[in-house]
């Protein structure tokens, strides 16, 4: 979690690391701060809250002779909330900033005295170890070293020191870049950022040590040379147009990245599918594996596979099979499903299959992310960049990656026929267009049942078969933009157990798209409604008869299997964001999260 940023040389230090560092909220937004430095100056200042309180803070201080600046963005895991916890850290000869978690902290800070036992942050406690190693040692380089010996975790660190007039990035696990063009540098912890001021690009690898030094770059871990590559990503995410919020601008950018990733898949990726993954399909088993909204998309993914191809397929978190034995025995491809490409329990599960060997894929959002650089395959979704922390455009192009996946390898080991492979191709192709039409008509609907929602205390989301992550998804966008208490079910679980959640305070939005299931989902609804429980039925059927107190939404388009979490899950986002936006929080960056979860 957390966001860093570095710049050395640059004509407007202070104002170019705030607006980099507004880009990062998405990474967490509790505390920020920033250090300016030349080489007899340090200066820090921090503020509880998002950018913006800092960017007041700071407003009055030049930044003129000061030759670089390093700030962060925080998203608390070691120490409350507070002043002091924000990053930097520094005193008048070191400052520094850390992405990820030291593990070992504890450990370090009971070992040497120098360090306070009253400080409860990770990266404070390698900032007192690191001071003291800078006493110790007469070359900073060396107390960078046995630093980076004594330290271990996840993390990726930026530090100036005042003795050499130099600065340091330290990587291992979280990912940091670093961009130059002539003697400027910068550096940040999403390269994408990085695209908007230089073209060419350094990727830090684990165990990396660069130390810049007088306008000269270098590596210390070993004596290779450090590549810089061109980095030329030309789009502008951070304008949200004619939205009130990144949220609502995604929801509606969907059928337009929808159709771009068909398109490369059709016209490029998935040309030749058999020569070109045959290998990595010859299994017996197929995993998904992710984590939240991937999760789900994961679970869709196994409803495709498990109707397409003869292949044993199952969806796992990401969390819980790291912890798990594996059947190694077993021919079996995992497929890794992450957005950002960068989460620590997706990536560590991910090192975790690659220990025994086994095959894996990855369907990311983020091509130079660290997952992308660990599986053997990679499948790009053409989501573009996703601000919002609520995944929308995001997860239906991870849908509609597998949706193509399945039907390929359905094909190719004829367990499709041509007849159906070309049918289910066709909708695919026809979806952006559908999709176009469902958000217009959809929308003032969603406002309306928005308003119905807060009449509940609780809401609740039901589906059976690929409708039931389709209602588990929607469940977790209510309520991790708007806090409502909302839980997704299978609808046959109803009556084991959550059915006792149900009473006039609670509504439940039936999945009930037009398949051989219809009449069990009604039946769901029916028993909801007989305990005074409120409905909404979201479905293609026209005329829907039974019970009279349901509020009954029967106007979707008219659905196939594989369009299925398209048509359901797209207004399951407009009626979460209307309520959220009822309800008054903060729908880009809602309480407590981050959009990219880098610590375990
Ligand atoms: C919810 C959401 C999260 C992410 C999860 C995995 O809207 O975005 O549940 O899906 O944290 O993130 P990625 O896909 O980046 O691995």
């Amino acid at each position: 979690m957390c966001g860093i940023v570095g710049i050395i040389k640059s004509n407007s230090l202070k104002t170019e690391a705030i607006d980099i560092l507004k880009k990062l909220e998405y990474r967490g937004y509790d505390s920020a701060g920033i250090s300016l430095f030349e080489k007899n100056r340090i200066k820090t200042i921090k503020s509880v809250g998002k950018i913006s309180e800092l960017e007041k803070k700071s407003k009055n201080f030049s930044d003129k002779n000061f030759t670089g600046i390093i700030g962060h963005t925080r998203w608390a895991t070691h120490g409350v909330v507070n002043r002091n916890n924000a990053h930097p850290f520094s005193d008048e000869n070191l400052t520094l900033v850390c992405n990820g978690i030291i593990e070992n902290y504890l450990k370090i800070q009971n070992r040497y005295v120098d360090i306070p036992s009253n400080i409860q942050s990770d990266t404070e406690v390698s900032f007192y170890f690191l001071s003291y190693l800078l006493n110790k040692y007469k070359n900073p380089d060396h107390a960078i070293k046995t630093f980076l010996k004594t330290i271990k975790g996840n993390y990726a660190f930026v530090i100036f020191i005042k003795k050499n007039d130099s600065f340091y990035l330290l990587k291992n696990g979280s990912p940091i870049s670093l961009s130059h063009k002539a003697k400027s540098f910068y550096i940040c912890s999403d390269s994408s950022i990085l695209s908007s001021y230089h073209n060419k690009i350094y990727h830090l690898k684990d165990g990396d040590i660069i130390k810049i030094n007088n306008n000269f770059v270098k590596k210390l871990n070993n004596n290779s040379k450090i590549s810089f590559e061109d980095n030329s990503v030309s789009q502008n995410p951070y304008d949200k147009g004619k939205f009130q919020h990144y949220m609502l601008k995604e929801i509606h950018e969907q059928p337009k990245v929808l159709k771009d990733t068909q398109e490369k898949y059709i016209s490029e990726f998935f040309v030749d599918f058999e020569t070109k993954f045959k290998n990595l399909f010859n299994v017996n088993k197929i995993v998904l594996v992710g984590c939240g909204t991937a999760y789900h998309a994961g679970m869709i993914g196994e409803y495709y596979f498990n109707k397409f191809t003869n292949l044993d397929v199952s969806s796992e978190l990401a969390s819980e099979l790291r912890y798990k034995n594996l059947n190694y025995n077993q021919k079996t491809l995992y497929i890794f499903i992450s957005q950002s490409g960068e989460t620590m329990d997706t990536l560590m599960a991910l090192k975790y299959v690659k220990k025994y060997n086994q095959k894996t894929l990855i369907i990311t959002n983020s091509l130079q992310s660290s997952m992308v650089r660990e599986a053997d395959v990679t499948i790009p979704t053409y989501a573009l960049k996703e601000v919002g922390v609520a995944s929308t455009k995001a997860f239906t192009c991870q849908v509609l990656s597998l949706a193509n996946l399945s039907l390929e390898v359905g094909k190719m080991n004829k367990s499709l026929s041509n007849l159906d492979y070309n049918k289910n191709m066709k909708i695919l192709g026809l979806l952006p267009a559908k999709l176009k039409k469902l958000i217009k008509d959809f929308s003032p609907i969603a406002k309306y049942l928005a308003k119905k929602i807060t009449l509940v205390n609780s809401c609740y989301f039901l589906g059976r078969n690929i409708a039931y992550p389709i209602a588990l998804e929607g469940s977790l966008k209510l309520k991790e933009i708007s806090y409502m208490h909302s839980e997704g079910f299978p609808g046959g679980e109803m009556k084991h157990g959550p059915i006792a959640l149900i009473d006039k305070n609670t509504m439940t939005v039936c999945i009930a798209p037009n398949n051989e299931l219809y009449e069990k989902s009604l039946s769901n609804a029916q028993e909801i409604s007989a305990r005074n429980g409120k409905i909404i039925i979201l479905s293609s059927v026209k005329r829907i008869n039974k019970g009279s107190t349901e509020m009954k939404v029967s106007n979707l388009p008219k659905e196939n299997f594989i369009d299925t979490p398209f048509i359901y899950s797209i207004p399951l986002q407009l009626i979460s964001y209307y309520f959220a936006l009822n309800e008054g929080t903060d729908i880009d960056q809602p309480r407590n999260l981050a959009k990219s979860v880098t610590v375990e």
